[in-house]
């Protein structure tokens, strides 16, 4: 597996503006389900634009441990995909490692279930804290034979099994319980039913479609009917807008910036982020519009704006949350820039991501010398403040320490990142990125800070 690099701290002194453009890493939302869906395809699938990000790598490396032939050069992945139930184990269960990744636990469980062998898939210590009951439970509604850990927590033990298709409603507004489902669905005999109780992201509905799986929707419910094959197809990945938002959040709050961001996923379930930025005051210009695979993609054109909440604040809650999930802590790091309050809610899920990001994102915005009121579900800021730099613990999250390297550009003075490396997990080269773009800035002979040039 491809392990995040011993980590260095890097050091940002701001404040800074950025300018130029860019091509962030590949979708990881959708790398981790073309590299699946390919691994039960019948042939060769090649893959351009694939995630570089250790996470989708972590899929990768599943898949080959499966007994699927994985091809991977600097530009294209080949994916050897044999049909349905092509895993291959032995005697002893398959030894498999998430590393970091939910979506590699959660939406392979799925397809382990119903394959014919058995497995065993566990991840870091961050992983092996997060919940997988919610795809533990309606699995084993369809006849898989899973063990977990306590209450349900990796490792998960899965015998694989003869699956039946459900009716499923999921309590939760998750599109790694739903593409868990969906993928169980097409190992089982019958049509498989999921609902969800707001949208999640529907890249695995518009996936499936693509290899030439008939998937229905109606009145908010998906059905598949299992067994159906899946043809081989090339597939190239788009470039990820929750890795963009890093660039997006920091050309907005950074005075006197303006970044192009080239061939970005803008896929209705992912574009939330802009909306609400652009309900802030944020200037933001699609370019270039078209659609591959049927995911909508684009060029943003992002400048330095001033930003305001409504009055008397802006409050992100219900069924938006799913939908900036991930942006969330850039988005608090935005609001300290804004005049006016904002409010998230609802956001209870942010607690069991790769870190609790409540609380991580409370410590860092604290440890810069910035204010915020934490709730059980969520977080207010009220902006504009002077954040001073200082020192933030990512708790090996990477989504927080992208979101403080935009902070330590905004503060005046220096803002030390922890264990920042962590940010591979989804954004290989994310601080050589920021440097590149950091009028002034470069890496320094160490790669370890981003300073200033003199000139
Ligand atoms: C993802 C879904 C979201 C998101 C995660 C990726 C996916 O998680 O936070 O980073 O690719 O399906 P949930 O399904 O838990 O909401």
């Amino acid at each position: 597996m491809r392990k995040v690099a011993m980590s260095r701290s890097i050091r940002i002194r701001g404040p800074a503006a950025i300018r130029g453009a860019l091509r962030v890493p590949g979708d990881k939302s959708i790398s981790h389900r073309v590299a699946m869906l390919a691994s039960i395809a019948a042939g060769p699938t090649t893959i351009t634009g694939f995630a570089s990000s250790v996470d989708c790598h972590s899929t990768l490396d599943c898949i080959r441990k499966l007994g699927i032939t994985v091809e991977e050069t600097d530009s294209t992945i080949v994916i050897h995909g044999n049909g349905l139930f092509v895993y291959r184990g032995s005697d002893s269960p398959v030894q498999l490692d998430a590393g970091n990744s939910g979506s590699t636990i959660r939406m392979l469980s799925g397809l382990l279930a119903g394959q014919r062998i058995a497995s065993e898939i566990t991840g870091d210590t961050s992983l092996r804290r997060r919940p997988m009951a919610r795809v533990i439970n309606p699995l084993r509604l369809m006849g898989a034979k899973i063990d977990a850990t306590g209450d349900g927590f990796p490792p998960l033990k899965i015998q694989g099994n003869k699956l039946k298709a459900i009716n499923y409603s999921s309590h939760v507004a998750s599109a790694q319980v739903k593409t868990c489902v969906l993928l169980a669905g097409l190992l089982a005999e019958g049509q498989t039913l999921f609902s969800e109780p707001s949208q999640s992201r529907d890249h695995t509905e518009l996936m499936l479609r693509e290899f030439g799986v008939l998937i229905n929707r109606s009145s908010g419910q998906l059905s598949v009917e299992g067994l159906q094959p899946l043809k081989a197809v090339n597939y190239d990945v788009p470039g990820d807008l929750s890795s963009a938002a890093f660039f997006i959040a920091a050309a907005n709050v950074l005075p006197d910036s303006v970044i192009t961001l080239t061939d970005v996923s803008l896929n209705p379930t992912r574009t939330a982020i802009i909306d609400v930025m652009k309900q802030l005051g944020a200037s933001i210009r699609t370019e270039n519009k078209r659609e591959r695979h049927g995911e909508p993609i684009g060029d943003l054109i992002v400048s330095s704006a001033s930003l305001r909440a409504d009055r008397p604040k802006t409050t992100l809650d219900g069924a938006i949350i799913p939908n900036i999930i991930d942006e969330i802590p850039v988005l608090a790091v935005v609001a300290t820039q804004v005049e006016g309050r904002l409010e998230v809610r609802d956001a209870r899920e942010l607690r069991i991501k790769e870190s609790d990001r409540i609380a991580t994102v409370a410590r860092g915005i604290r440890s810069l010398g910035g204010k915020i009121e934490e709730f059980e579900d969520g977080f207010a800021i009220e902006g504009p403040q002077k954040l001073t730099g200082g020192i933030v613990e990512t708790s090996g999250d990477h989504r927080i320490a992208m979101a403080f390297a935009v902070a330590g550009l905004i503060a005046q003075g220096t803002t030390e990142i922890i264990d920042a490396d962590c940010a591979s997990v989804s954004f290989p080269r994310f601080y050589e990125s920021l440097a590149s773009v950091s009028r002034g800035y470069a890496l320094n002979a160490n790669e370890q800070v981003l300073i200033k040039s003199e000139a």
